[in-house]
This record gives structure tokens, sequence and C-alpha cells, in this order.
């Protein structure tokens, strides 16, 4: 594995870059403060802008350590920042990830969020080197796990009763992809 950290990637929409302290203000008003957003995730909509900038204090400060993927997606045409994809979890013994993101939700439904994913998974396996790259929604979500399906990734499977979030404890589906199924994918 190599352990390159936040580095850019370019899609054709969108830069995804490594956040800035000056992101916050957008952050805060296009996502991180709306209930619709958090409705399926762990955390709760941040109450104020002091929580955003600390948040993003603590996450700019991890970007030296190379095995830290975290990513804030830029909409090139207005250049207002929109969305957060990350890594939530790497195992590095079997160069694996599971991802995460979460996206404003004017910018809903034009298949942004699977551009991205694309986009991250892409790095993930060419630049990193990992070998396999899941995700896992609450079954009640069905729009997230359409992100992963149209990103290439295939369901894996439904494990009951095994995630919570801010509505409570839920069936978590997983999806992922291997590298050799997005070389085949590619090569067709
Ligand atoms: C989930 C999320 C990232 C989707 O992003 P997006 O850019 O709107 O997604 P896309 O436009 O790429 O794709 C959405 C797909 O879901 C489909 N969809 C929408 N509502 C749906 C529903 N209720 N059931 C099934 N599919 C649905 C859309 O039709 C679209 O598929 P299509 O292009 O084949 O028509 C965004 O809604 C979001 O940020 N939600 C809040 C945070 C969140 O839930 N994160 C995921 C946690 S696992």
């Amino acid at each position: 594995m190599n352990k390159t950290g936040t580095q850019k990637i370019e899609t054709p929409r969108l830069i995804l870059r490594r956040f800035k302290a000056e992101d916050a203000e957008e952050m805060f008003n296009n996502w991180a403060s709306d209930p619709e957003v958090t409705r399926f995730l762990t955390w709760q909509p941040h109450s104020g802008l002091e929580v955003t900038e600390s948040i993003l204090t603590e996450w700019i400060s991890r970007y030296e350590d190379g095995g830290y993927f975290n990513w804030v997606m830029e909409y090139k045409q207005s250049g207002s920042v929109i969305g957060n994809i990350s890594v939530v979890r790497l195992y590095e013994d079997i160069e694996a990830a599971d991802i995460g993101y979460c996206m404003s939700r004017s910018f809903w439904g034009q298949g942004l969020m699977s551009e991205a994913l694309r986009g991250v998974m892409d790095y993930l396996f060419d630049v990193v080197g990992l070998n396999r790259v899941a995700a896992c929604h609450d079954v009640n979500n069905p729009r997230s796990g359409r992100v992963m399906e149209k990103a290439g990734m295939i369901q894996e499977g439904i494990l009951k009763a095994a995630g919570k979030n801010n509505l409570g404890i839920h069936d978590v589906v997983w999806h992922a992809m291997i590298r050799k199924e997005r070389d085949i994918i590619r090569n067709k």
C-alpha cells in the first residue's frame, strides 16, 4: 500500500481536494447543519459554525498522515464546496477501505456522488494500490445504494440490526468492488 494520503482528484464536474479552514462556512451552510443530510448518518447536524470550524481544524491537522483520506467536493462550475467523501476505515493488512459520503441537498439527483465515488475508487486502486473498496448504507436509504451500484460496486449482503444512526438501529447493506472487477469493466 502506498501511503499517499489525500491528493487532488479531478472528475468531469468536480475537484476533490483537501479541506481548508476557509471551507467552514460553506460546509456548515451547505450540508453540515442540515438534518435531512444527517438523517441516515451517525453524527448530529452542527448546531453552529464553531462546531464545523473545530472539526475542520482536527481534520486538517491529520493531512500529514499518508493513511488519511478525506476530500471536500468542489463544484467546478461555481467553485463552491458541496460535500465530503472520505475513507472511514482503512484495513492495511488486507489493502482495503470503507468509504463514507454526504452532500448538500440542493445538489442531489445529478449523479455527482457516483462521479465522486468513481474518482475516489480509481485513486485508491491505482495510486494507493488497494485491492478492495467497500461502502454500506441503512436499508432505508436506497438512494445511497444506487450511488454505490452506479460507481460499479456489487451488493454483498445485508447484516441485520448491525448499524446505528440518527434514526436508530438498522439493517446494513454492504457493497464493494475489487480492483480486478474494476479492471474488467475498464478494459471492456
Ligand atoms: C446519498 C447521496 C450521497 C446521493 O447523492 P446523489 O449525487 O444525489 O446521487 P446520484 O444522483 O449519483 O444517484 C442517486 C440515485 O438514487 C436514485 N434514487 C433516489 N431516490 C431513491 C429511492 N428512494 N430509492 C431508490 N433509488 C433512489 C436516483 O434515481 C439515482 O439513481 P439513477 O441515476 O439511476 O436515477 C445524497 O443523497 C446525500 O448526501 N444524502 C445524505 C447523506 C447520506 O445519506 N450519505 C450516505 C450514507 S450511507
